[in-house]
């Protein structure tokens, strides 16, 4: 029987992660050599665009271990000698000699190392039982090595430490060796050293994988319950879930339920990660592999579920199934509205082709992306769309790339808010408003936002340039340590400000030196209200926004002149109002187009011209009051990629 070594690689971003996967996939004949382009894991055509992962990447390697040889060998001329041998002193046991051969599975999952994707991350570190911690080491430990090593440690993995890059110039390699050591808490000499890019100490780390990460348990006997842990559409075979099989076996014919929708159905194939996906017999306990479900509906299976297989003595009723993820919960939101749904004419359902296209790319694309949240929403710009709810907004781009480059969609996208806890005087529970047209307009106790959790590692020169910056972010509970010859901040910043644009500052200021991650970490009051926009005397509440008190009047006054500049003319003048904490704060005029209505009157009749201004005057008046304006979307567009 084959042996089965499950991990993922996890480190920040840009460290090396697909690059050693593409030398794994090389080492192990997995993937022809003249076929393997770097990152070859990474097969989207956005990851390849961006050069990073977005998705875990699932892949099964086989790998004829010499030391499993040397094992062997070793532990065989040992019993030969002694049969009685106690084996509790040795290196290796002697329940090895149990498998015969040294073919090893390796199942890989490759990951992303964007904060954004973290969640992808978690779903991986449940289906594996150890990870490579990789560290660029002309860069060190960086933000995201910490807390992709903290979740790992959470799921009880075990961890190898590796340096990569080692082919570059490290001018304190020494150090950065400790620091890795120290860290993951073990001795300098577990630190592997490694280039991915050249393949020095590759086949060592192979080495290690087989001999230091636990084998998966394997219950094959059990009743079936299989964890999904990504799924993705086809058109063929219906929905396919990726599974970690943890009980049980499951093969094509199986009758199989899904706990979290209650579906039943029939498997239709099942295999393994080549990393396409290739069919094979059967899938047992310990291996990762797919379902075909055959399922049509996208929603009917669910990220974290539980398969299991249905027999005359195995009932769903009898079993339990096994704990899921944490819901991912969104705290970035914008709206998605098809470009010119305007001109869209919807049919007696309410329903246009366009609109039902949207919807089902919107449910095919959550069973590849799970952490994605969507609703209906509706706009007087925009016409119908849907609020979707977000990571960050990495994560939003990505979507916005994705329904274009896979479905064909082209959108237009409001300006990305987070979500609010609204308390109203005499009730308890607060409304939660991810959308500033949702706000509340009186009996507002008190609002409360988002805050994350900021940690960021940084050369220490840097450092008041970044205190400033988390001042004026609005950060508190600042707190310094260090960490050898860098520094680790920790904060608190509001969340609003945290995904707008402190990265972009801080890698700014720092000349990209410094790394940061973040996680939400709870509610605060905040000093919030909303500023709604009055255009000709009709209110547009695609345009309002949610903003502090503080900044309430420059904010109001930026965007009044911005609407200025944007909005086309009129025949009448549109006067522009800006209304927030109860009253107009900002004020300003677009005159109308100007028409010369005295132009046929030769020579200078003064009064004549005055009694014609006077009538344009009061038509133009007239119209104001008839005026039914629209903002056509380019203006809407415009005045948010301005920001
Ligand atoms: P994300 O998926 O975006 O998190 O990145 P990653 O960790 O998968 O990193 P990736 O493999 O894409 O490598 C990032 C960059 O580092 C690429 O330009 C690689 O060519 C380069 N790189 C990776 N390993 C080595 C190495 O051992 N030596 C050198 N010199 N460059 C390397």
């Amino acid at each position: 029987m084959n042996r089965i070594r499950n991990f993922v690689i996890i480190a920040h971003i840009d460290h090396g992660k697909s690059t050693l996967a593409d030398r794994f996939l090389e080492l192990t004949n997995t993937i022809d050599k003249n076929k393997l382009e770097p990152q070859f894991l990474d097969r989207m055509n956005l990851e390849r665009k961006h050069g990073i992962t977005i998705k875990m990447h699932p892949c099964r390697m086989i790998y004829h271990s010499e030391i499993q040889n040397y094992k062997l060998e070793t532990l065989n001329k040992l019993k030969i000698q002694n049969p009685k041998l106690q084996t509790n002193h040795l290196e290796f046991s002697v329940s090895d000699l149990e498998f015969a051969g040294s073919e090893f599975i390796l199942n890989l999952i490759d990951t992303p190392g964007h904060v954004d994707f973290t969640y992808e991350v978690s779903r991986a570190l449940a289906a594996v039982e150890g990870g490579i911690l990789l560290v660029d080491g002309t860069q060190g430990i960086q933000a995201q090595t910490l807390t992709n090593l903290y979740a790992a440690q959470k799921q009880n993995l075990k961890i190898i430490g590796a340096i990569n890059k080692i082919d570059l110039d490290i001018p304190d390699l020494d150090n950065k060796i400790l620091e890795l050591a120290e860290l993951l808490n073990t001795d300098k000499n577990n630190i592997s050293l490694v280039s991915a890019k050249t393949g020095i100490g590759v086949k060592e780390l192979l080495e290690r994988i087989v001999k230091e990460f636990p084998e998966p348990q394997q219950n094959i006997n059990q009743p079936t319950r299989a964890l999904i842990f990504d799924s993705h559409y086809d058109y063929y075979k219906g929905v396919i879930a990726y599974v970690k099989i943890v009980d049980g076996k499951i093969k094509p014919g199986d009758r199989f339920y899904l706990f979290a929708t209650k579906t039943k159905g029939e498997v239709v194939d099942v295999g393994y990660f080549a990393p396409e996906l290739k069919s094979q017999k059967e899938l047992v306990s310990g291996e990762i592999g797919w379902v075909a479900t055959g399922l049509k509906q996208p929603d009917l299976i669910r990220v974290g579920d539980t398969i299991t297989v249905i027999t005359d003595t195995n009932k769903p009723s009898t079993i339990i199934p096994l704990s899921g993820y944490r819901e991912p919960q969104p705290m970035v939101y914008a709206g998605f509205y098809l470009s010119g749904t305007g001109n869209i004419k919807f049919n007696k359902t309410g329903q246009t082709q366009e609109f039902e296209n949207f919807r089902q790319a919107l449910l095919k694309l959550k069973l590849n992306d799970y952490a994605l949240k969507f609703e209906p929403e509706n706009s007087e710009i925009l016409g119908r769309g849907y609020r979707l709810g977000f990571l960050g907004v990495l994560h939003l781009k990505i979507v916005q790339e994705r329904l274009k480059e896979e479905y064909n969609l082209d959108l237009i996208v409001t300006n990305p808010t987070v979500s609010y806890k609204v308390y109203l005087r005499n009730k308890k529970e607060p409304l939660v408003i991810n959308n500033p047209s949702d706000w509340p307009h009186d009996e507002v106790e008190r609002v409360e936002e988002p805050w994350a959790k900021v940690e960021i590692v940084t050369p220490p020169q840097f450092l008041s340039q970044i205190l400033r910056l988390i001042n004026q972010s609005r950060g508190i509970n600042i707190e310094t340590n260090t960490l050898k010859d860098r520094l680790l901040i920790n904060c608190e910043l509001p969340l609003e400000e945290t995904i707008k644009n402190f990265y972009d500052n801080l890698k700014s200021i720092s000349s990209g030196y410094a790394s940061m991650d973040y996680e939400i970490s709870t509610y605060r009051e905040g000093q919030l209200e909303k500023l709604e926009v009055i255009l000709a005397g009709k209110k547009f509440e695609s345009l309002s926004r949610i903003v502090t008190k503080d900044k309430i009047e420059s904010e109001a006054r930026d965007l009044a002149l911005k609407l200025k500049e944007l909005l086309p003319r009129q025949n009448y003048p549109v006067p522009i109002q800006i209304m927030g904490l109860g009253r107009i704060i900002a004020r300003e005029t677009i005159p109308a187009l100007k028409k010369d209505v005295t132009g046929y009157l030769y020579g200078g009749d003064r009064t004549r011209k005055m009694k014609l201004w006077e009538k344009q005057k009061q038509g133009k008046k007239k119209l104001l009051e008839k005026a039914n304006l629209e903002v056509p979307s380019e203006v809407f567009l415009k005045l948010f990629s301005k920001e």
